[in-house]
């Protein structure tokens, strides 16, 4: 990267100290991730967002759910920057609040509301956290979304999972142990969701008809190709891929469950991981040095397009401007949506 700009965000955050936090999940560029203070996945920097008390700025290097989080998680004095407004999920604008509304009044005219637990995945809007606190659902990431069920199901008879179809199917198949057909589909741009009241009485799991753009063009055949390329090599994927991959792969994980995996793989072994390609890069390059083969599960899939909108750039020019007394790109969540969005993400930093 530019050695300019690397000179220029290393002064602004010298002259800011421990009033600036940045925090970096593990699929950004490796010249932001060089600037952060913790790196992690979603769960965890929920949880570091709050342990920093005495910065006054938090530079979220992420996407903008993860921005709302972390000013819900922080205390008011704290203010949450995003270094470019763009970056946003494709999967988390998948569920609207208006849809999410209308969802609810399906399963209550088929009368299954009363037992419905919502369960909603982080990467969701802070109006999808708030609908969830307020129908005493909780928040999941993919390290916690078995607990999060467990608990769920120790609640209400069914769930409703946001939005990610994939993360609940694999996390109801593989570690609940539920059928295929225990679980149906929400589509929002169908009436009724596409699904009659008898369907939604018999389910257990309500999946809302949502994926990541990324994860979800991993597919068998990137599974069956890699294994014939590569022999012996281990399937890693993340849990966001489809039922099938991760059927077939060797290994699911979160982010940091996939670099956990690997920091105790042995010297010799071959891995194909199928998560964002910032994260499989920067691994197959730390890992080079002890003999650890990393290719990335298909070379056909492209990085998060909104995870690399923040770059040297945008990081340089928010820092700079905190320097310069200018909170720029704030994200504040109204105190309304936050309340019940706490409540949400409070009771998955509960779960036991
Ligand atoms: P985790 O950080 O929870 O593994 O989630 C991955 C992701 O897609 C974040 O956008
Ligand atoms: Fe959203 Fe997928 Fe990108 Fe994560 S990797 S931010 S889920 S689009």
């Amino acid at each position: 990267s530019d050695p300019g700009l690397v000179a220029r965000a290393r002064a602004a955050k010298e002259a800011l100290g421990d009033r600036v936090f940045v925090l970096g999940h593990h699929y950004q560029r490796d010249e932001v991730i060089a600037f952060a203070d913790v790196t992690g996945d979603s769960f965890k920097l929920a949880k570091d967002a709050a342990a920093r008390p005495q910065a006054e700025y938090i530079v979220f290097c992420g996407v903008h759910f993860m921005a709302e989080s972390a000013d819900i998680l922080t205390a008011d004095t704290q203010q949450v920057v995003l270094p470019d407004l763009a970056a946003g999920c494709s999967m988390a604008d998948m569920a609207t609040a208006e849809q999410v509304a209308e969802c609810w009044d399906v399963l209550t005219e088929a009368g299954v509301a009363g037992t419905t637990v919502p369960v909603s995945y982080m990467n969701s809007s802070a109006d999808i956290k708030a609908f969830t606190g307020r129908h005493g659902g909780t928040i999941c990431t993919s390290s916690n979304a078995r607990r999060a069920l467990d608990w769920a199901f120790s609640q209400g008879e069914k769930v409703l999972f946001l939005p990610d179809q994939h993360l609940g199917r694999n996390t109801a198949v593989r570690d609940l142990g539920m059928s295929l057909d225990d679980c149906v589909v929400y589509n929002p741009h169908k009436p009724g969701g596409g699904l009659t009241p008898q369907q939604l009485r018999d389910a257990k799991m309500i999946l809302w008809r949502g994926h990541c753009s990324v994860h979800g063009r991993f597919s068998l055949d990137s599974v069956d190709e890699v294994r014939a390329r590569i022999p012996g090599v281990n399937v890693l994927v993340h849990p966001e891929c489809k039922h099938e991959v991760v059927a077939a792969a060797d290994h699911v994980g979160s982010t940091e469950h996939i670099i956990k995996t690997l920091e105790a793989a042995p010297a010799g072994s071959s891995w194909a991981v199928g998560t964002e390609l910032n994260l499989v890069r920067r691994l197959a390059n730390r890992f080079a040095e002890q003999d650890k083969q990393i290719v990335f599960l298909d070379r056909t899939v492209c990085f998060c397009s909104t995870m690399n909108r923040i770059d040297l750039p945008h990081l340089v020019w928010a820092l700079e401007s905190l320097v310069d007394g200018r909170v720029v790109n704030r994200i504040q969540v109204d105190a309304e949506t936050e309340k019940y969005a706490k409540l949400a993400l409070e009771r998955m930093l509960a779960l036991p």
